[in-house]
């Protein structure tokens, strides 16, 4: 305990933990939630200081890190509308290569640099660095047998549904080695993704942030006709295999083109970083014409022995790295700065601009980010700004423009002293006052209960996919009946009636009584999901599981004191707060009697016993189709008998609950294991003797 005490004392060390969590929650919004929060320049200078960090503190050292390991798409099998209940959708499976991320270079001194620890007179291929996820595919004898994301980089999930929906994907290929590999990258060309969103945008539905998001939400949909109407497409960039034809890159991608992949002709073979910086720079303006997304470019060594001899770090190439486009910036005019209270109190600085195209659309609202930024850039109305829009929707203002033609009465954000210009103090929609929580950069709004964003905000976050799921309740709806004085708070969604729903604009009765539908159905959302649904701050998906786990009635809950919940996992003292002042605040007892009245689920099911430990101890791989149950079902069986579900195969497996259309390399690994199959008739009869 000492040890620890004294080593975290030292700020840097602090540090060094902090962004480690930083950045594993950064991957897993953009690799499984697919909503990047931070862009990839942060993402890549978080990445730089923590692999300072860690090499200054060499005991520190951590093989869990991000900086050991690539960021997963693997689908952990929560439940969304687009899978069954706790559903695993896809089936994981182990690369036989791993898939490698890449260095990131943003100048021609990093290019240099690296170019420097390469044999002399190497040839470097250029190729645009194409902005959707990575995805391998596996051909035997000819026939596309595999197709898996990147997943942790070690095992991906199986999209070959989904895959084979691309019309540029071929499913046979004539004239190639028995087995290969094809690596490539699944994209939504812009003209798809902006009709997406339209789409989406109709029908009150979360708006992908780009293509790549897009692409990502769409490679995992579980319907295979959804996924084909949406329109993906592929470029191929990367031959793996034993015995394959050609010495360079360069090479095999032209064979790999004759054997009907889809290649880009974008492609050159460079002798000097002049030519590369020339490539660069005249890709930089020319991708804006492209029909795809890029957002750099790669640079490879061409030639494959040296490929081999260069080898690799623990996550990327040293014979490859990539070169990042900046991202496109606009200079522009701040005309005013206004407030925008977002659903959780926060009060956000928003530049008003003079209107500016940038990557394809006008923009003319910016975000400022918060007090301590404006103060930081001394921005101020009348300043020439620049705007940027990275991975995210929405633009931000990055720096000012420091000219000399600042108007003359331009004064600083003041303190409220000074009364020139200040932050405000009061709250701009409910005229609450302001505070600011300590050791946060951002003002918020306490009026949780009154005021009208905030309000909403709880409705929109109840009704939301992961919490109560409440379909057809889009934000404008709820707007319209908050303004309406219909919808209050949450317990008042259970009030709603037909004629009140239907009465509103653009809603018929029969989308009225698919709302009440879905009101019906979220009484049977399981009381963890509920206690997420409340909107506790702080009090995420996954805490929220462990808090239910623990208390398994509302009752007991409202009782715990801040000490009891700081014993259960990943409750630290802060949201032990949030849930005993939540409990304390009458309206909530309220409005929380009301949902119990209304029949919403307060309390978890007994824990399941396990029904027998027949299978105690064993290891079982599910593969292939059933039916009698489905996959999920068996899974659950097994872990009701005592055993183990498992994704691969190995020697430890115990058996394979074998359906139809068992994947082949299983079927090849069982055999050359001699690992025994079991026809799910034989499995349900041994757990039934
Ligand atoms: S080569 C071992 N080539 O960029 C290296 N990757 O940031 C394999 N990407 O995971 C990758 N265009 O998804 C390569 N022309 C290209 C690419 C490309 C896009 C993606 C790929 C990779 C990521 C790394």
């Amino acid at each position: 305990m000492m040890d620890l005490f004294s080593q975290i004392e030292e700020p840097e060390r602090e540090e060094l933990l902090a962004l480690r969590k930083e950045l594993e929650e950064a991957n897993y919004k953009y690799y499984v939630l697919n909503m990047p929060t931070l862009s990839d320049r942060e993402f890549d200078e978080k990445m730089h200081r923590l692999q300072d960090l860690e090499a200054m503190f060499p005991d520190m050292f951590d093989p869990k890190s991000p900086t050991q390991h690539v960021g997963s798409d693997l689908d952990k099998g929560q439940r969304t509308k687009d899978k069954g209940q706790n559903g695993k959708a896809f089936e994981t499976v182990k690369h036989k290569y791993p898939m490698l991320s890449l260095a990131n270079s943003y100048s021609r001194e990093e290019i240099e640099d690296w170019a420097r620890k390469l044999p002399a007179g190497v040839e470097i291929v250029c190729e645009l660095k194409y902005d959707g996820l990575s995805i391998s595919l596996w051909y035997e004898n000819g026939q596309l047998v595999r197709a898996l994301t990147r997943g942790d980089g070690q095992q991906g999930d199986d999209v070959i549904a989904n895959i084979k929906t691309i019309p540029s994907i071929p499913r046979h290929v004539v004239g190639t080695p028995s087995s290969f590999e094809m690596r490539g990258e699944v994209l939504l060309p812009w003209e798809r993704f902006e009709a997406l969103n339209k789409e989406r945008e109709e029908q009150e539905e979360p708006l992908f942030a780009n293509p790549r998001n897009a692409a990502s939400g769409t490679l995992k949909l579980q319907d295979p006709r959804e996924v084909a109407r949406r329109g993906l497409d592929a470029y191929l960039y990367y031959m793996l295999g034993e015995d394959l034809p050609g010495t360079t890159h360069y090479e095999r991608l032209q064979t790999a083109k004759q054997w009907g992949f889809h290649i880009s002709d974008a492609i050159k073979v460079c002798h000097s970083v002049d030519e590369v910086m020339a490539y660069i720079a005249y890709w930089d303006t020319e991708r804006k014409n492209l029909p795809v997304a890029t957002d750099g470019i790669v640079l490879k060594v061409n030639d494959l022995q040296t490929q081999e001899e260069l080898g690799y770090t623990a996550k990327t190439p040293r014979w490859a790295i990539a070169y990042k486009f900046p991202a496109e910036k606009q200079l522009t005019l701040l005309k005013e700065i206004t407030y925008q209270v977002g659903r959780t109190g926060v009060v956000t600085p928003v530049a008003n601009l003079e209107p500016v195209q940038l990557s394809g659309t006008m923009v003319q609202r910016a975000t400022l980010h918060n007090e301590d930024f404006i103060r930081q850039l001394d921005i101020r109305p009348g300043d020439r700004v620049w705007v940027e829009k990275g991975g995210e929707i929405i633009p931000k203002i990055v720096a000012r423009e420091k000219t000399k033609d600042r108007p003359a009465d331009s004064k600083p954000l003041s303190t409220l002293s000074e009364a020139v210009y200040s932050f405000p103090t009061l709250c701009p929609e409910c005229g609450a006052k302001l505070v600011r929580v300590e050791g946060e950069a951002a003002w918020r709004c306490p009026n949780e209960a009154g005021c009208p964003p905030q309000i909403k905000g709880k409705i929109e976050h109840f009704v939301s996919r992961k919490a109560m799921d409440i379909e057809g309740l889009g934000e404008e709806t709820i707007d319209l009946l908050y303004r309406q004085g219909l919808l209050h708070n949450i317990a008042d969604i259970y009030d709603l009636r037909l004629e009140d729903i239907a009465a509103q604009e653009r809603l018929g009765e029969k989308s009225a009584q698919n709302i009440l539908d879905g009101i019906e159905a979220s009484k049977n959302v399981p009381w963890s999901r509920v206690l997420f649904a409340l909107g506790i701050r702080m009090v995420g998906e996954t805490t929220a599981k462990k808090i239910a786990k623990q208390y398994n009635t509302i009752d007991a809950l409202q009782w715990a004191t801040a000490e009891q919940l700081t014993a259960i996992e990943d409750v630290g003292p802060q949201i032990a707060e949030n849930i005993v002042r939540y409990f304390e605040d009458m309206r909530n007892l309220e409005i929380l009697e009301r949902l119990r009245k209304a029949g919403v689920q307060m309390e978890g099911e007994a824990a399941e016993e396990p029904q027998s430990d027949k299978l105690a101890g064993m290891s079982i791989v599910i593969s292939g189709t059933f039916s009698h149950h489905s996959r999920d079902e068996y899974k659950a069986l097994i872990e009701a008998h005592g055993g183990k579900n498992v994704g691969s195969v190995s020697k430890k497996t115990s058996f394979i609950l074998a359906g139809e259309n068992m994947g082949p390399e299983k079927l090849k690994k069982a055999e050359s294991l001699g690992i025994k199959l079991m026809s799910e008739e034989e499995f349900l009869q041994l757990i039934s003797e």
